[in-house]
């Protein structure tokens, strides 16, 4: 256990089982999950927030034992194991179906669960913004925390403020061959960019400002790759800190009024793009989605999640949800062809091998001469 004063939120997410197919979490569930929280707090957790998005679960949980702890991650454990049984006596779909293993030992990360950590000393305020989509993969943070820490037409205070005028340092995780590697901005942007633009094999982890200062964690857990077979996408979560010489809260929203078309959607197969809504639309139903992004904001007060404040629900989000159904339509007019359906080697990663398993007899040889 970490016994400084720094005080850490961890968001760890599991698709338990919803209602109905892989749309909407029930709210018994959430009452479970919020209970068992609550019976942590004032032992292992300060405060705790339980909401969804989609199909996935979402614990937020503040504490001071720092990232990884066994205990902790233990309790979000045990949490999804209690409510995926709630959820198969209720026969909700895919009833516990991103704990890929029988027992805990020691840490979530690998067992199915998606995992964002951050470890900070509180300043004089601290605003924590909490994002969290479904129907996606990790790497559609990619675009959104560029054009928050590294991009000066979403973000002034790169050029005005001068906490901030020297830059941040972006670690990049290549899920694929398990190696990172740090970028410093704005000096290193275009190796930045040669890299975090194939978000399907590279992840922006963390962001520090140059001085340090933690700015930003995301989950970079790719279900596919933990279990050897396709079990949904991973929807991803992302906390970021805002304000007094980092991106204003402002900022770091600004990038979700672009309608960025991520991986995902029907079938973890398609391209689509990210719709951010307020909790009320948190539910996905056209061909399973589209994908969907959250924000929740909240004050950090010695440890106290003050909030939330549904940051989408707002109308100044209804422009670009309407660009996102004008994309949805023409995307979905593609039906099953490229670009709408994904490449060939990310369709390795779905159920499409299987059906390829089942034509493989038919091919014939073409001659060399043809
Ligand atoms: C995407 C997702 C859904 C399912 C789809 C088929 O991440 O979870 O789009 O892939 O509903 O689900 P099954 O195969 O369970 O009928
Ligand atoms: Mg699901
Ligand atoms: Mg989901």
């Amino acid at each position: 256990m970490n016994c400084m004063a720094k005080i850490t939120i961890s968001l760890i997410k599991a698709d338990i089982g919803s209602l109905p197919g892989h749309s909407h979490t029930h709210s018994l569930i959430l009452e479970k999950a919020a209970k068992l929280l609550k019976e942590a707090e004032g032992t292992l957790l300060i405060d705790s927030f339980v909401t969804h998005v989609g199909d996935d679960l979402q614990l937020l949980m503040t504490h001071r034992r720092g990232e990884d702890d066994r205990d902790i991650h233990e309790l979000a454990w045990n949490t999804f194991v209690a409510c995926a049984e709630m959820a198969k006596e209720m026969k909700l779909y895919g009833a516990g179906q991103d704990l890929l293993s029988d027992a805990f030992s020691c840490n979530v990360k690998g067992m199915g669960p998606g995992v964002a950590e951050i470890e900070f000393e509180e300043r004089k305020s601290d605003p924590l913004l909490a994002f969290m989509a479904d129907k996606t993969e990790p790497g559609a943070w990619n675009f959104f925390l560029y054009k928050m820490f590294a991009d000066p037409f979403n973000t002034p205070g790169l050029v005005i403020d001068p906490q901030m005028h020297d830059g941040f340092i972006f670690e990049v995780h290549d899920v694929k061959m398990k190696r990172k590697i740090r970028f410093r901005t704005p000096e290193e942007t275009y190796s930045l960019l040669a890299y975090i633009g194939a978000p399907s094999r590279y992840v922006v982890k963390y962001v520090w400002r140059k001085d340090g200062l933690i700015a930003a964690s995301t989950s970079t857990q790719r279900l596919s790759l933990i279990a050897g077979r396709y079990v949904g996408k991973d929807d991803p979560v992302m906390l970021v800190r805002a304000q007094s010489g980092l991106p204003a809260v402002g900022e770091v929203i600004e990038p979700f009024a672009t309608p960025v078309i991520v991986a995902g959607w029907m079938r973890g197969s398609h391209h689509g793009p990210l719709m951010p809504v307020g909790l009320m639309d948190a539910k996905c139903t056209r061909f399973d989605g589209p994908p969907r992004v959250i924000c929740m904001g909240f004050q950090i007060n010695e440890g106290k999640l003050l909030g939330p404040t549904d940051m989408f629900d707002d109308p100044a989000y209804d422009r670009v949800r309407d660009k996102v159904n004008d994309l949805a339509d023409y995307l979905r007019a593609h039906g099953p062809f490229e670009p709408h359906r994904l490449s060939l080697d990310e369709m390795e990663y779905t159920t499409l091998p299987d059906v390829e398993k089942q034509l493989k007899g038919r091919w014939e040889n073409i001659p060399e001469t043809w």
